[in-house]
């Protein structure tokens, strides 16, 4: 019962995306079609044109994704989706092209929460063990989560207005950057100095809640009014300064919550998890103590349907279906 073929489809946001797992771990296939492009020139992500996109890829990324496995509808036990929280256009595309393949395939439908996806990213790497904390840093989100056993979620902690990834394209685009800026500022940082005070959002005393606001407005004040005075920042400063307050804040309040649960894992996901001064703090911190630190690869990290077809198997163990009412909701409660 273990060795199930799940087909999985992610369209929560700008990437149309189709995978094959087997057995909640092993990767049969993986692909992803990335709308990135089309978006650029607007600086973000636009839902209608998003939802075009998915509508337009969805059908030949499924059937890349069965040839790459070299699977067929018929040797598939289940499909899963995508059905929240993201663009409700956007989801509705994976959405109804799951019910469609599990209806004239007779096949049970698993509704996935993108959240548990990208947390389920680390089980295509190694097994778990709880109990673990992942910290979930992307565009979209900035929560950290507790597992206290398989598919049990508990977000202790999470943003109140920006998102990690959200703050980095923000400031990026305030240094003339293109979309999605987090590489670039992330590359830049590496030869900048952090010589610029930024201020860290700390919050209440024991809160794991983020705050990423008032960290971009100081960075955008900061090159407005230097513009004004005529003082320059080179960008490699700004980008240094900028990305120590995020790192410091997301790796000291990972590194409280590990110690306050117990923790015996600490997972990073999500796309800011590609972040290269990121994944060294997190190993500067863990390295040499009794907790493992899994990060996937970047390519499990960013949105992709190889994790949501991982977070779909524990759901097969414990036969949580839907039925055909199943429908994309934005706000979609992990
Ligand atoms: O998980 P993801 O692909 O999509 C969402 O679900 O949001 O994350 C995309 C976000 C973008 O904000 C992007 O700027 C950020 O991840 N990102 C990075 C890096 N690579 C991607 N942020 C910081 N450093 C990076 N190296
Ligand atoms: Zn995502």
């Amino acid at each position: 019962k273990d060795d199930e073929i799940i087909l999985a489809i992610e369209t929560s946001c700008d990437e149309t995306a189709a995978a094959v797992i087997q057995g909640g771990s092993s990767i049969l296939s993986n692909v992803v079609a990335s709308q990135i492009e089309s978006h650029q020139r607007f600086g973000g992500v636009v839902p209608e044109l998003a939802s075009r996109h998915h509508t337009e890829n969805i059908t030949w990324v499924v059937e890349e994704a069965l040839t790459d496995a070299g699977v067929i509808f018929a040797d598939l036990d289940a499909v899963a989706v995508t059905a929240g929280p993201g663009l409700v256009g956007a989801l509705l595309v994976g959405v109804n092209a799951a019910k469609a393949i599990a209806f004239a395939h007779g096949l049970p439908l698993l509704p996935v929460h993108h959240i548990a996806g990208h947390i389920q990213a680390a089980r295509l790497e190694r097994p778990w063990h709880y109990p673990a904390l992942a910290l979930v840093v992307s565009g979209g989100h900035t929560e950290l989560v507790l597992l206290k056993d398989e598919g049990e979620y508990e977000v202790i902690g999470q943003t109140r207005d920006d998102a990690a990834g959200e703050a980095y394209d923000k400031v990026a685009r305030s240094l003339n950057l293109s979309y999605p800026g987090g590489p670039q500022i992330d590359k830049l940082a590496r030869e900048g100095e952090t010589i610029i005070p930024f201020p860290i959002a700390w919050l209440e005393e024991g809160s794991y809640d983020f705050s990423f606001s008032g960290l971009k407005s100081a960075v955008i004040n900061k090159l407005h009014n230097a513009k004004q005075k005529g003082e320059v920042f080179r960008k490699e400063d700004v980008a240094a300064s900028f990305q120590r307050s995020v790192i410091e804040v997301l790796t000291e309040k990972t590194k409280r919550a590990a110690a306050q649960y117990g923790v015996k894992q600490v997972v990073v996901v999500g796309g800011v998890a590609a972040n290269k001064g990121l994944r060294q703090s997190m190993k500067d911190i863990f390295s040499n103590t009794e907790v493992e630190l899994t990060i996937p690869p970047l390519a499990l990290c960013t949105d992709n349907a190889a994790m949501i077809g991982a977070a779909a198997h524990i759901q097969w163990k414990k036969n949580i279906q839907a039925d055909w009412n199943l429908n994309g909701k934005a706000d979609l409660a992990l």
